[in-house]
């Protein structure tokens, strides 16, 4: 959903969320606040928490965290443009997310850009659960900024490669941005004369250069979504996933059968949600991981405290 000179391959996601920021969060004594959601990833979260403070702000007053309503586990999007609606005016930037990774919700990214412009803020997106996921629009939609990893639906490996978004309406900003050797332009770049020369848009954002061996492991996953497109991708797997969803609900309802039981909390309309479907168990995770393994299937299961996982 990108041009190609709108993309750029490089760094991890973090770092590539940090150095948009750096451009894109400018925040002055009016305008200071970022919106982010509430239970934003924590790598997120504590990268526009910093960048806040970098700038001599306190993110218990700059940084809005919205929450979903009372007993609700996802977002309403009217609950989203109405804090914009509301707040707008102070906030310099919108950090949001494509797809939800714990709930797997796919916001309306059109619309909260929309919103979003309308009261002057910036809206960047963090999409590393939506590239490869689902459609996107980003060139489209306007959106300013966005950063995504490749190692989840891009499957090009744990810790791999990562890539960046800049609207080509920025491609010749004069935003503060912070500087390497890899973003001079190529045709000058080894003239090593320390006049920086720099590429347009977000390849001048580029800092160091690139790793080989994980380019190649990022090769052999795009060779792969190659063969296909996303529409097909996605209409494949907007069938998988309801016909998951119809399995589990149908093996496991919650009725009055004393049965082990789920819940589903991911949004139950395909619009709103990628491949993911999110799974609250009646019975104790740890026996779920046991009955998943029994039957060989890969799982992970994150140890809060083993005490606490019968
Ligand atoms: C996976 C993920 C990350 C991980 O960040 P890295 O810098 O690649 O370690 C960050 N944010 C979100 C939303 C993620 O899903
Ligand atoms: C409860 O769900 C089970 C399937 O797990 C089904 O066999 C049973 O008929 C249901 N009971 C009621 C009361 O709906």
């Amino acid at each position: 959903g990108a041009d190609p000179e709108e993309v750029s391959i490089m760094n991890g996601l973090t770092i590539n969320l940090h150095l948009l920021l750096i451009s894109f969060y400018r925040p002055t004594p009016t305008r200071h606040k970022v919106l982010i959601e509430a239970h934003s990833f924590p790598s997120d979260h504590y990268a526009v928490e910093s960048q806040i403070r970098l700038h001599g702000y306190d993110p218990e007053t700059s940084m809005i965290c919205l929450e979903p309503r009372e007993g609700e586990e996802t977002l309403r999007t009217e609950d989203i443009v109405k804090v914009i609606e509301d707040e707008g005016d102070s906030i310099a930037v919108i950090a949001w997310t494509g797809v939800q990774y714990y709930t797997g919700q796919l916001f309306d990214m059109e619309t909260i850009v929309q919103k979003g412009h309308s009261k002057g803020c910036y809206v960047g997106f963090d999409l590393a659960h939506a590239a490869g996921n689902v459609p996107l629009r980003l060139h489209d939609w306007g959106v300013d900024y966005a950063c995504w990893c490749t190692y989840k639906y891009l499957n090009s490996g744990a810790g791999c490669i990562a890539g960046a978004f800049i609207h080509e309406k920025h491609a010749d900003n004069d935003f503060p941005k912070l500087s390497g050797w890899w973003g001079h332009k190529l045709t000058s770049r080894f003239q090593m004369d320390n006049k920086m020369d720099r590429s347009r848009g977000v390849a001048g954002y580029r800092v160091s250069n690139a790793p080989p061996m994980l380019c190649a492991c990022l090769e052999a996953s795009v060779q792969v979504f190659a063969k296909t497109s996303m529409e097909d991708l996605r209409h494949k797997s907007v069938q998988l996933t309801g016909y998951l969803e119809h399995l589990l609900k149908t093996a496991y309802p919650k009725n009055d059968s004393g049965k082990p039981f789920i819940e589903i909390i991911t949004p139950a309309d395909p619009a709103q949600r990628g491949a993911q479907l999110s799974i609250k168990f009646s019975v104790p995770i740890g026996k779920v991981f046991e009955e998943l393994k029994k039957r060989a299937v890969v799982v992970s299961m994150k140890f809060i405290s083993p005490a606490i996982i019968p």
